[in-house]
């Protein structure tokens, strides 16, 4: 057996391969392009019988053709996207094609592949699409967590860019009975996340002692969702799912960013004491707000708790340790991905001081 994963040198695939891996021994086949966020050496020490690397791109719909009739997928996990919020604000282009139009080609191939199956196969064929919460646009701050039934409401161009693909999946599950799953999850962390995030980050400044950029005041909310937990989500819907039905995924730990960097600010000054400074959080600057900034993201996840056993597990204080810790113990990672462009990007977003 075989699954298509697609994006699976980025964060959430790479752990989710490793996942999958360890616990059903099934072969993945992973599509990517490998932007300046996907990183081949994640997975390398996977032996082949587990995993291939197929280096392209979603929006190429000859390759995609070429991959489903050589491996034959049983079901394919959809994670290739640009997924940066700050990048689609200087760069919106990038998001149509890589998102939408990438989402398109791979919903055209997986159709003409699925109208090949046989009705066994076909019952058993999935396309699960990840998407993210941030669809639902911005909360108040006592408005009650999305459920699936909040309206899309996309604030930036990434999180329309993700609305689109939400949309072109549903259509075809209704229009050409696709058996579709999307799963919206809010934010995620833990290792290999490429430091642009705020997570890691902040820990990565921190422990260099450059200084923590928070937009604004510092008071937007997110729900932080560890990577695990939501890699055991995505099993769990990939296997148990109904198809045509979306899943809401988060963490239950909704945290205001600048208490969060905070929490990372103590955990570092425990974990590696610098006599410099007296606290990391001196090191925190208080910098331009980002535009359309969404307030605050929180989800209800009674839908995937009631229907597929999900709960997530780890304590947001717990899981922002082993991050640190995660990060303390892979110089060599953190090493390959500050590359060039990595520096290019600070200077273009934060300007010259943080470069
Ligand atoms: P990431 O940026 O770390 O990785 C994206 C991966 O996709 C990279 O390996 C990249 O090379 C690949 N890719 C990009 N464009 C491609 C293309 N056109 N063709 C093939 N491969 C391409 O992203 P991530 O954080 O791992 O997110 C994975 C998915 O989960 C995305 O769809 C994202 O929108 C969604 N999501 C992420 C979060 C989060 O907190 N990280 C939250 C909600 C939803
Ligand atoms: P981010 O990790 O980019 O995820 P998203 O924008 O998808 O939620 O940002 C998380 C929060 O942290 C968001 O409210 C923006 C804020 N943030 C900062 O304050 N400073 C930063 O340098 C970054 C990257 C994010």
């Amino acid at each position: 057996m075989t699954l298509l994963v697609t994006g699976g040198c980025g964060f959430i695939g790479t752990n989710f391969i490793r996942l999958h891996v360890s616990e059903r021994r099934e072969r993945i086949v992973n599509l990517d392009k490998l932007t300046y966020a996907g990183n081949r050496r994640n997975l390398e020490d996977l032996p082949e019988s587990l995993h291939v690397l197929v280096e392209g791109d979603v929006a190429d719909g000859e390759l995609l053709k070429r991959v489903f009739s050589e491996y034959k997928p049983r079901a394919l996990v959809h994670l290739a996207a640009e997924s940066h919020v700050d990048r689609s604000i200087l760069g919106p282009g990038e998001f149509v094609r890589s998102n939408i139009v990438g989402a398109f080609t791979l919903l055209e191939a997986a159709r003409g592949y699925y109208e090949g199956l046989t009705p066994p196969e076909r019952e058993s064929f999935r396309f699960l699409s990840v998407s993210t919460d941030e669809v639902f646009g911005s909360l108040g701050p006592e408005d009650p967590p999305f459920t699936e039934e909040s309206p899309y409401a996309p604030n930036s161009p990434y999180s329309a860019s993700k609305a689109a693909a939400d949309h072109l999946v549903r259509a075809y599950h209704k229009t050409y009975g696709l058996p579709v799953i999307v799963t919206n999850c809010s934010n995620n962390y833990g290792p290999y996340q490429f430091p642009e995030k705020l997570i890691p980050l902040v820990i990565l400044n921190a422990l260099n002692l450059k200084k923590l950029p928070v937009y604004g005041d510092g008071r937007q909310i997110r729900d932080w969702l560890h990577v695990s937990d939501h890699c055991r989500a995505l099993s769990l819907a990939l296997e148990k799912g109904r198809p045509g039905e979306s899943y809401n995924v988060g963490g239950g730990a909704e945290s205001a960013n600048i208490d969060t960097v905070r929490i990372l600010c103590e955990l570092l000054d425990e974990k590696r004491p610098e006599p410099a400074v007296e606290s990391r959080a001196s090191l925190i600057e208080h910098v331009r707000d980002r535009p359309g900034h969404d307030r605050r993201y929180a989800v209800d996840c009674r839908k995937i708790e009631r229907e597929l056993g999900y709960r997530p597990l780890v304590r947001f204080k717990d899981g922002l340790s082993s991050a640190v810790d995660w990060y303390l113990d892979n110089p060599r990672w953190v090493e390959s991905v500050v590359s060039g462009e990595y520096r290019n990007w600070n200077r273009r977003n934060y300007g010259e001081s943080y470069e």
